[in-house]
């Protein structure tokens, strides 16, 4: 089963979800360690003003480890111009292989401004975005990735899709909640499975609550998707990207690592040496790593004072001390890889007044709506 991205033969056809402050090289690099190269990895998000700008950060933020192909970014933009010269940018200077339109993001200071999950309800300011995107990628695939809409009474996801098929998209990831689900709730798969009827020229991708190789495999024959997106589910698990191949390739859905305390430990510290190498400096790798412990250990009985001091740990040989005072023969904890990171809904989404009014209206989104770099 090969996902057919542009040039980009992904097989099987499995995705590492873009996460803000967590898909960043070194989570993409442990990820492939476990799927063997196998899948495509997304970056976390870019938002395109900065990257235009060239911040420091978020220069970083575009770092591919020589090993990674195709080289996957996710951009962020509420202006078609910006858009434009962010992806110039990524082509002109051979930065990415693979270019993603992040149109999900929920957080209220991101809608307020019309950006994020607001804005395919403008569909001509979509459109201008979609565009100036595939006008400036050259032979680069672009992609887009979004949520069902605003809210049950604001569905966006049928429109925006005929209308990427329109512009020239080359594949669309659905994550079947409305930004009003925030992460609440079950994510909708029905709609996955409506999208992939609507637009059958292009592949769909499928998101949300895929907790395990099975789910996976079962969101495919259940919505006739073309691949799967997954986020959470990988959270303090960058091993089920091994499941994801075995379940794919070798049909083998009930494929399950369980590893114990000791080889989880021994990937913690891998994790966070990987951060301290990124980031040149190995306190704010492992200051880095802490908000990974709790997904990590999730289940393991480990007491809370060791658990708090492994939440506040700055060295990796503070982190290997900490470890080491574990019952490391612990078996994997069944039951915990269900729902783990955000979990919570919302019910009102913030918009700017009137943005209801009129879809298809000239609207523009002003740029502090890119000031916000939390995600989808
Ligand atoms: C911590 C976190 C950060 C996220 N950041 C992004 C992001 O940068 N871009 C994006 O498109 N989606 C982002 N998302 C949304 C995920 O990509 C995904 O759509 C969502 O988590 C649903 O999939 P899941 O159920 O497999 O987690 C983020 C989600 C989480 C939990």
């Amino acid at each position: 089963m090969t996902l057919q991205i542009g040039p980009h033969s992904v097989q099987p056809p499995v995705v590492l979800a873009p996460m803000a402050g967590i898909t960043n090289a070194p989570f993409r690099t442990l990820c492939r360690e476990f799927s063997g190269g196998k899948g495509l990895f997304v970056s976390e998000m870019i938002t395109t003003r900065a990257l235009v700008e060239r911040d420091a950060k978020t220069m970083r933020l575009i770092h591919f480890d020589g090993t990674e192909k195709p080289r996957s970014i996710q951009l962020y933009g509420v202006d078609p111009v910006t858009v434009g010269k962010a992806v110039r940018m990524i082509v002109d200077e051979d930065l990415a292989d693979h270019i993603d339109l992040n149109f999900g993001c929920p957080v209220p200071k991101v809608t307020r401004k019309g950006g994020g999950s607001a804005l395919p309800y403008k569909r001509n300011l979509l459109r201008s975005i979609l565009r100036e995107a595939v006008g400036n990628a050259g032979a680069l695939p672009v992609t887009m990735k979004m949520r069902k809409g605003i809210d049950d009474d604001h569905i966006t996801y049928l429109d925006a899709g005929r209308i990427a098929v329109e512009e020239g998209v080359t594949a669309i990831a659905l994550h079947g909640r409305t930004a009003a689900q925030h992460y609440g709730g079950t994510a909708d798969w029905d709609a996955i499975a409506r999208l992939k009827e609507t637009v059958p020229e292009i592949p769909v991708l499928g998101n949300g609550d895929i907790w395990s190789a099975e789910d996976a495999v079962r969101m495919m024959r259940e919505t006739g998707c073309d691949g799967v997106v997954v986020g959470r589910g990988c959270l303090g698990r960058p091993w089920l990207f091994g499941d994801l191949v075995a379940a794919f390739e070798e049909g083998g859905e009930g494929t399950y690592a369980q590893p114990t305390l000791r080889e989880v430990a021994r990937v913690m510290v891998r994790h966070a040496e990987l951060l301290g190498q990124w980031l040149e400096n190995e306190e704010r790798g492992v200051i880095d790593f802490r908000k990974h412990v709790a997904w990590y250990t999730k289940g393991f009985s480990i007491g809370s004072e060791l658990r708090k001091k492994l939440a506040i740990t700055s060295s990796l040989d503070e982190l290997d001390a900490l470890l080491s005072e574990l019952d490391l023969d612990q078996p994997w904890p069944i039951g915990a890889d269900g729902p783990r990171g955000r979990t919570s809904g919302r019910n009102r989404v913030v918009l700017p007044d009137g943005w209801l009014d009129d879809p298809y209206d000239c609207a523009a989104v002003s740029a502090d709506a890119e000031l916000d770099t939390s995600g989808g």
